[in-house]
């Protein structure tokens, strides 16, 4: 009788401590704070789920603007430091994007475009979201 009390103390400690150690050892780290909060109307559109659904995007004022500061010193017409082609009009960019995989390349972590360094996240998004949409004037 007294063995199994000592048995179950045992086991009732080891469970305490390996629970405790699991919990320090994987925090939290995000606490969901300030999503729900403050209606700031930024977005209030139609929040179709996986971020395609966000404010029209269009090639003029959002995407040539990113290709000629990030992109056309070297994909520039004609192309410079061995790119393969251009990206400064609406036709070249989508060709990439179709046929030359931008996409992949801009979100790539080995093999990025630019070169040195991938573009923001909400750049990439923007760029993603104006794909998504058809490629919009
Ligand atoms: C420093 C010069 C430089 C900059 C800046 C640059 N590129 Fe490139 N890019 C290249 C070179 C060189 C290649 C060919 C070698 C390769 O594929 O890595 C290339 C290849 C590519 C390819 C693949 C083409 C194919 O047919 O395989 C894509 C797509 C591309 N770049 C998109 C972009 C985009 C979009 C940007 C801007 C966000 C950009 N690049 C910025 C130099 C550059």
């Amino acid at each position: 009788m007294k063995k199994m009390k000592v048995i179950l103390g045992a086991v009732a400690l080891a469970a305490v401590v390996s629970c405790s150690k699991g919990g320090d050892s994987d925090p939290v780290n995000d606490p969901p704070v300030n999503n729900p909060g403050n209606g700031s109307g930024d977005d209030s559109g139609d929040g179709s789920g996986d971020g395609a659904g966000t404010d029209p995007v269009s090639y003029q004022a959002d995407i040539a603007p990113i290709m000629s500061s990030s992109c056309t010193n070297c994909h520039g017409d004609p192309p410079t430091q061995a790119a393969p082609m251009a990206l400064v009009t609406l036709a070249q960019v989508r060709s990439a994007v179709e046929d030359r995989g931008l996409i992949s390349r801009i979100n790539s972590t080995s093999n990025p475009m630019p070169p040195d360094g991938r573009l923001p996240q909400a750049t990439r998004d923007l760029i993603q979201a104006w794909v998504d949409q058809g490629f919009p004037e």
